[in-house]
């Protein structure tokens, strides 16, 4: 007994060994892309050329400001159909006005409109996809751009009882990208793009405590903000292997850099110096824009995601802010964990757990959060 006692608590040890290891790694993960970002994308012209875009409709979340606002004049001003998914609709509104008359498409205007989403209320997620799906009109690409990184900020959680990071970086967005399926079948070939961080590297996942309120592990924001970043790398590696083939969507990570945006705002201070003291370091939201928009439009990326799905070990598509592809953290590639995350993820946002294979068979799925989706 007394052996075995101490086997397990031998271990508990080195797990936390391999955990500590890892979080340096992490570490290192962050620090390199801060240094040496700039280098890496020097290949990349800045704003990245686009094709042209016309008849495609593209969903950008968060594209009132920094990266998702440049993800959405840049598509737009290419020729696509945007539409902007956003919690604060007149400043949307604003902005297309600014864009229209900025605008270089030679007169004409550009294709964009607003609808609201709060990403804090998975009620307000289901009435966006309720409503998108109701078009019956094809879409080609979900940015799920939106997010939030409250680091330094008091641990919140939102009126469904979830952390605030984890809420709307991952929960919401996985909800949105799985109601949205209906309208990604119908325009495929089409893409969902997380926009994701390389801090994901310092995550780690407990899907028995997503929100991390049960006490094993400290709250900090730097955990909160990491964890879900993580937990959408997982969700989304799972996600591009069960969407069978025919489907024709592609999941797709990205991380855009250190970038100067409002992420700033809730940043300690001495971050906050780091980004206004050193603006070398730091890429600008156009930059920043880059690996989303050419995850979105490089026409080679469906190929690299369908040729990852043939390994059933293989995590999720994932592109560095320079545009290459690169490997997730060490953890992402747990399958296990990856497995539980995927489930748990589907019951904390109201979801049967086959709800994916139910809509890619056209059949009718129930959110306890909304209606019927089909
Ligand atoms: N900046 C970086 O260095 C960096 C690095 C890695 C990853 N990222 C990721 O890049 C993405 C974009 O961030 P950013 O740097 O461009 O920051 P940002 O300037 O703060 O933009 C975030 C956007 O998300 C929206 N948003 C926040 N909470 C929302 C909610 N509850 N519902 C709907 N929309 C919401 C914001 O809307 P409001 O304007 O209404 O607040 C804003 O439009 C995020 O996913 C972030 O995690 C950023």
């Amino acid at each position: 007994m007394k052996e075995e006692e101490e086997e397990e608590e031998e271990e508990v040890k080195m797990k936390d060994n391999i955990g500590c290891i890892d979080w340096v790694k992490g570490w290192m993960n962050v620090i390199s892309e801060m240094l040496f970002q700039r280098i890496a994308s020097k290949h990349l012209h800045n704003p990245i050329p686009l094709p042209s875009l016309h008849n495609l409709t593209f969903i950008v979340t968060g594209s009132t400001s920094g990266i998702g606002l440049q993800t959405a004049r840049q598509l737009a001003e290419s020729g696509a159909h945007v539409i902007m998914a956003v919690r604060n609709t007149n400043a949307a509104h604003e902005l297309i006005q600014k864009w229209q008359t900025e605008s270089p498409s030679q007169g004409l205007p550009l294709n964009i409109e607003v609808m609201e989403i709060d990403l804090l209320s998975l009620e307000s997620v289901t009435r966006f996809a309720d409503l998108y799906n109701a078009r019956s009109e094809p879409l080609h690409a979900l940015i799920n751009n939106a997010g939030i990184c409250s680091v330094g900020v008091p641990q919140t959680f939102s009126k469904d009882g979830h952390e605030v990071q984890m809420q709307v970086n991952h929960l919401a967005t996985a909800l949105l990208s799985v109601l949205l399926l209906p309208s990604l079948i119908r325009g495929s070939p089409s893409r969902i793009i997380n926009v994701n961080s390389v801090v994901h590297s310092l995550g780690f996942v407990d899907p028995e405590d997503m929100s991390v309120v049960k006490g094993n592990r400290k709250y900090t924001g730097v955990v909160g903000y990491s964890s879900s970043k993580l937990a959408q790398v997982m969700f989304s590696g799972i996600l591009q292997k069960r969407l069978p083939a025919e489907c024709g969507i592609s999941v797709v990570c990205v991380s855009p850099g250190i970038v100067k945006t409002n992420v700033v705002r809730d940043l300690p201070k001495i971050f906050q110096a780091a980004f206004a003291w050193t603006p070398y370091f730091f890429l600008s939201p156009e930059e920043g824009s880059r690996s989303s928009l050419f995850a979105a439009t490089d026409p080679q990326v469906p190929e690299y995601c369908e040729s990852l799905k043939a390994d059933k070990r293989s995590a999720c598509a994932f592109f560095s802010q320079d545009c290459r592809p690169s490997n997730p953290a060490k953890e992402a590639w747990n399958t296990e964990t990856s497995r539980r995350v995927w489930e748990k993820t589907f019951e904390m946002v109201g979801l049967p757990v086959d709800a994916v294979d139910n809509l890619v068979r056209g059949k009718e799925v129930k959110c306890s959060f909304g209606d019927q989706y089909r």
